[in-house]
């Protein structure tokens, strides 16, 4: 009878999980996993072949039925056949590696980003206290005091790394409603006066969510207008303000978004803090997409007045091409996220432990449990160096920049804001049998609208590349181009467009 590690790599058919330590043998374990990994390097490479499709799309009904051979068995299953799993899950996966991938905020990979979650995996542990995860407290504080010296902020600061932009956002409403209303906590809304939010119409929707949790409710987030480019109008802030004081309201809360998702605009971050400090508000940023732009001495200019804001979120699995998922929340308050959450469970967050227990960062979150999201950013920035983001984020906007000028020189295509700010680009395209109408018209709003979502779902079936649309405000449904992802090139967005152009010319 050949022992387990005689059959490495020769047959996993006949190896099972209990093969695997701990029961089982180490060589077959590293074997398992080397050929885990080979799998992973293999999809990678295949993905930034540009040769490759970005995705092989499935109707879900279809894959649905395929999975019905899938189903979890009473009886364990061969670590070939876990092996098989792996390879056929990640073809089934879209390539979000592919420089032709455009569709989120997010797409490429790190190899080194990568290296810092596998390594996180196998580390297998929690933030909550420093007792079980002393590298990655002592790290996560390091990280989020550079992001803060990005921001300009010159003192310590508090900060934590969330399952998201979303959450990030949530902790920046909890933390002012906290600071203004300290009796929250222990009263919630009950007796308290009407607490008001403000942000900008084109927020994301992530602020929303934040109030309706905090049980202040969407009527309680009032939407500033903005300009032709999607900036917040201060001026329409103050008014708004103004109009919520003469109600009795409080206006406690303002955010500014840097880097919009759909159209990539900064808000006037400087006009909105003299606001905010004129009726005592809390400003905070929500940089989770544009938040990359602080690493380049060329872009940083967009979220000029940063310095001043009591809380920040940024995403660096945005722009900076961290791993997803990786959200960092900036609070300048440094008790102040303590105050909101701390419960004090006693079996936890002992307060007569051998260290110092301010390094348990658990008793101010919203969880309990919390992954480690700080090595694959920390160990990718290090890769790099500050000067390697620079050249990142420069690359970024360079491509958006190029795009923008494309579409301007292209008698098919129609820009739908001047001068983009971040690396979002908005637009759309016109085929032949449209450029005959009046743009004001009924008729070519209709017809426009149907537009995009054809060439989407041509390009998704064929698989060359993926990107977004949407309508916004009154405008009918648009291409909202986004770069970030370091591998893509000049040559992609020529490519973009003239397959746009192949996909949309009979429509
Ligand atoms: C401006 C902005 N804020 C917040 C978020 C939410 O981030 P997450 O998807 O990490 O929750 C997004 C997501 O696209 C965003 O664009």
């Amino acid at each position: 009878m050949p022992s387990p590690s005689d059959l490495v790599a020769q047959d996993f058919e006949t190896l099972y999980h209990n093969h695997l330590l701990p029961y089982g043998d180490a060589e077959v374990s590293e074997e398992f996993l080397k050929q885990i990994t080979e799998l992973m390097s293999a999809h990678i490479i295949k993905s930034n072949n540009r040769d490759e499709k970005v995705l092989n799309f499935v109707y879900p009904e279809k894959l649905e039925k395929f999975f019905k051979d899938y189903k979890i068995t009473e009886k364990p299953l061969s670590l070939q056949k876990i092996i098989d799993d792996c390879k056929m899950i990640m073809e089934l996966s879209v390539k979000t590696a592919h420089p032709r991938c455009f569709n989120q905020l997010f797409s490429g990979l790190d190899w080194v980003s990568l290296a810092g979650e596998c390594i996180t995996a196998a580390c297998n542990t929690s933030m909550y206290t420093y007792e079980m995860a002393p590298a990655f407290n002592c790290l996560e504080k390091l990280t989020i005091d550079k992001m803060a010296s990005l921001c300009g902020w010159t003192e310590p600061c508090d900060g934590l790394f969330n399952p998201g932009g979303s959450i990030s956002n949530l902790y920046s409403v909890q933390a002012a409603m906290n600071y203004y209303f300290p009796n929250v906590k222990q009263e919630g809304c009950y007796g308290m006066p009407k607490m008001i939010a403000f942000t900008s119409k084109h927020c994301h929707y992530s602020m929303q969510r934040a109030v309706v949790i905090l049980g202040l409710g969407t009527n309680s987030l009032r939407q500033v207008p903005v300009d032709e480019r999607g900036r917040m109008i201060p001026e329409e802030l103050e008014k708004l303000v103004l109009a919520c004081k003469e109600k009795n309201e409080v206006p406690f809360f303002v955010n500014c978004t840097s880097g919009t998702t759909v159209v990539g605009a900064y808000d006037p971050i400087e006009e909105v803090n003299k606001i905010c400090k004129k009726y005592n508000m809390w400003l905070h940023i929500d940089a989770a997409w544009g938040g990359g732009a602080l690493l380049s001495k060329k872009h940083k200019h967009l979220l000029k007045g940063i310095e001043e804001a009591d809380s920040v979120t940024w995403n660096p699995h945005k722009m900076m091409g961290v791993i997803n998922q990786c959200s960092a929340f900036l609070c300048k308050k440094k008790d102040i996220l303590a105050k909101c959450n701390k419960m004090n469970a006693s079996y936890l967050f002992q307060q007569d432990k051998l260290y110092d227990v301010s390094y348990d960062s658990g008793d101010k979150t919203l969880q309990c449990g919390r992954h480690v999201d700080v090595l694959k950013c920390w160990l990718m920035w290090r890769s790099k160096g500050d000067i390697g983001f620079e050249n990142h984020i420069n690359h970024l906007f360079s491509l958006a920049d190029l795009l923008y000028k494309e579409v301007k020189a292209r008698d098919n295509f129609e820009a739908v804001f001047d001068n983009p700010q971040c690396t979002n680009v908005c637009f759309w395209y016109i085929p032949k049998s449209l450029q005959h109408l009046d743009r004001t018209s009924t008729e070519f709003k209709e017809k426009i609208h149907k537009i995009a979502p054809k060439i989407k779902a041509e390009m998704m079936l064929k698989g060359s590349m993926m990107m977004s649309y949407q309508p916004l405000d009154t405008k009918p449904n648009f291409f909202r181009m986004v770069f970030n992802n370091y591998g893509t090139r000049n040559e992609d967005v020529l490519f973009l467009l003239d397959e746009i152009e192949r996909l949309g010319k009979d429509l």
